[in-house]
C-alpha cells in the first residue's frame, strides 16, 4: 500500500447528472482504497445528503460494475448549502451544518463531482473549514480551467446521432429540421454536435443570431436544389437584441423553446415547412462513450494521487493528454464560453455553415 496523507474521504455528486459520473466515482474510489488504503464514504443526493446526514462507507462491491452505467449511484440534487430550503419553505444557510457533518464523519477531504454550481458550493465549504477536491462534470462543457468536462463527449455523440437521423426524414419531406440541444448558457454542445452532424446552420449564445441571415442561408440552399436544411440550436441562443421585446418571437405559439421560436420564424421567412425536435434529457442519459470513460477514469485516478499527497482545495482539470490541479478560487464563479475563433467555428464557416451573423 502506497503512503497517504489522507485517511478518509467522502464523495458526492451534485447538480445535473451526466454520463461518466459512475466511472469517476469508481476511478476515485478504487484508486483511493486499493492503492492508498483510504476509507471511502459515499454521500447521497449531493449536498442535501451532507446536510441531512445520508452517507455510508463504500465497499468493493459498491465500486464494481459502475464503469458503463449512466446516472450516478450516489444520486444527485441541486441543493446548495448556503440556500437550503427547509420543509417549511424557509431558505436558510446550512454551510455551518455541512461543515459540522464533515467533521462528524471524520473526513480529511470531501470529493465533489459536479458542474459550475458545484465548484462554487465547494469553494464556500473550503471557506467554512472543509478540505475539498472537485472533478469537472457536465454535458455543457462550460467549467473554467479544464480543457473538457466528462459527460460532454457522450452528449455530443447523442446530439450527432440525432442530426444524422434527422437528415433522411428532412430530405424525404423537403423540410427544415430545427434541433434544440442543451448547454445552458454556452454553445459547446450545439456546436460540437452541429459540426459533427453537418448541420447547415448552428446558433449558439456566443453568437447572437439574425434570423434573416439564417433564413437567407436556407433559401440559398433551396435555390441550389437542396431539399432540406438542418438547424442546430443551443437552448441558450438568442437573436441580436434578445427575445424580450420581439413580438414576432413571443407570439411563436407552442411552448417557450428557442427551437420552436426559430422554426416558426423560418417558416414565415422561407415559406418552407419546419419541424422541431427538442432532444432534452436524452442527452444526459445512458452509458458514457469510451472517451468519457477514459477521462473520468483518468481524473478519478488523479484525484486519488492528490488525496494521497494531501493536496486539497483544487479541481482536477483535464490538460492536454494529462491533468493538472487548479486552485478552486480560479474555477468557482467562472464560465467557459466558446471562443469566437474556436477551431470548430472556423472550420464550419470555411465549409459554409451559417452561424446567423454574416
Ligand atoms: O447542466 C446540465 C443541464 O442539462 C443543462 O444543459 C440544462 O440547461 C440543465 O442542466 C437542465 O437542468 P435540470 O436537470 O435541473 O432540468
Amino acid at each position: 500500500m502506497a503512503e497517504s496523507k489522507t485517511r478518509r474521504i467522502g464523495i458526492l455528486t451534485a447538480g445535473g447528472d451526466c454520463p461518466g459520473l459512475n466511472a469517476a466515482i469508481r476511478g476515485v474510489g478504487k484508486a483511493a482504497k486499493g492503492e492508498y488504503g483510504i476509507e471511502v464514504l459515499g454521500i447521497f443526493d449531493g449536498f442535501a445528503g451532507l446536510i441531512e446526514k445520508r452517507w455510508r462507507e463504500l465497499g468493493w462491491d459498491d465500486l464494481s460494475g459502475l464503469l458503463t452505467q449512466g446516472g450516478t449511484m450516489l444520486r444527485t440534487s441541486r441543493v446548495k448549502p448556503h440556500k437550503y430550503e427547509r420543509e417549511d419553505g424557509e431558505v436558510v444557510d446550512m454551510t455551518g451544518a455541512a461543515h459540522e457533518n464533515y467533521r462528524a464523519m471524520g473526513l480529511d477531504c470531501l470529493v465533489c463531482l459536479g458542474g459550475g454550481g458545484t465548484q462554487r458550493n465547494a469553494l464556500a465549504l473550503v471557506e467554512a473549514g472543509c478540505n475539498v477536491l472537485t472533478l469537472p462534470k457536465t454535458i455543457d462543457n462550460d467549467i473554467a480551467k479544464t480543457d473538457v468536462c466528462f459527460g460532454f463527449d457522450t452528449a455530443v455523440t447523442i446530439g450527432t446521432e440525432a442530426i444524422d437521423r434527422l437528415h433522411s426524414t428532412a430530405d424525404s419531406h423537403r423540410r427544415i429540421m430545427v434541433l434544440e440541444l442543451m448547454g445552458n448558457k454556452t454553445g459547446w454542445l450545439a456546436l460540437g454536435a452541429g459540426v459533427a452532424g453537418g448541420a447547415d446552420a448552428i446558433v449558439i449564445p456566443e453568437i447572437p443570431f439574425d434570423i434573416e441571415v439564417v433564413a437567407e442561408s436556407i433559401r440559398e440552399r433551396d435555390r441550389r436544389g437542396k431539399r432540406f436544411s438542418i438547424v442546430a440550436v443551443a437552448e441558450g441562443a438568442e437573436p441580436r437584441g434578445g427575445f424580450v421585446d420581439d413580438d414576432r418571437y413571443r407570439d411563436a405559439g407552442e411552448g417557450h423553446h428557442v427551437a420552436t421560436r426559430v422554426a416558426r420564424r423560418l417558416e414565415t421567412l422561407t415559406e418552407l415547412e419546419a419541424r422541431v425536435t427538442v432532444l432534452g434529457y436524452v442527452q444526459r442519459g445512458g452509458s458514457p462513450t469510451p472517451t468519457d470513460r477514459l477521462l473520468a477514469t483518468k481524473l478519478g485516478g488523479a484525484a486519488a494521487q492528490l488525496l494521497a499527497a494531501g493536496e486539497y482545495n483544487v479541481m482536477v482539470a483535464a490538460r492536454g493528454e494529462g491533468w493538472t490541479a487548479v486552485p478552486l478560487e480560479k474555477v468557482a464563479g467562472k464560465r467557459r464560453t466558446v471562443p469566437l475563433d474556436h477551431e470548430w467555428i472556423t472550420a464550419a464557416r470555411l465549409i459554409g455553415t451559417c452561424f446567423g451573423d454574416e
